[in-house]
């Protein structure tokens, strides 16, 4: 069992949001994760001219969880440009459940939650391989993806 350390990862996270490139918002975002072989990652947010396209900073934290070697993420936190804990947005939930080790903890406004929590009843890995054919070949099982 990994041991959380949230000051840590806090501060990780801080680090983080002083790397946002946030021109147009202005809301810098910095997120930090441990993973379950006890490395942490961490991400900001990078914002573009085409405002559609900005990257949130949890985006750049499962890039880096990719990046250095995979894993689960155990436990996360994210603090906005004050330094106080932000609640990941709806998609970020979605990012952060994709790699989440099972009972995944989300420091937040609310308090210490699991991954469940935030994102109760998620469509993920799990509601694809109950879907898939027996046979990869076969494609007849669902009518709109012909
Ligand atoms: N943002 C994040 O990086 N993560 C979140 O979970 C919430 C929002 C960023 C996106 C944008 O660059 C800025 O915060 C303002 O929405």
């Amino acid at each position: 069992m990994t041991t959380i350390d949230w000051d840590e990862l806090r501060d990780h996270a801080l680090a983080a949001m002083a790397k946002a490139y946030a021109p147009y918002s202005k809301f810098p975002v910095g997120a930090a994760a441990l993973v379950d072989d006890g490395r942490i990652v961490s991400g900001c947010n990078v914002e573009n001219a085409s405002y559609g396209l900005g990257l949130c900073a949890e985006c750049a934290l499962v890039s880096a969880l990719a990046m250095t070697g995979g894993g689960k993420l155990v436990a996360f936190t994210c603090v906005d440009g004050n330094g106080e804990t932000l609640m990941p947005c709806g998609r970020c939930r979605q990012l952060l459940f994709e790699h989440s080790a099972a009972g995944m903890l989300l420091n937040t406004v609310s308090g210490i939650k699991t991954i469940d929590e935030v994102i109760p009843d998620a469509f993920g890995p799990s509601t694809l391989a109950a879907f898939a054919p027996s046979d990869p070949a076969d494609t007849t099982t669902c009518e709109g993806c012909q």
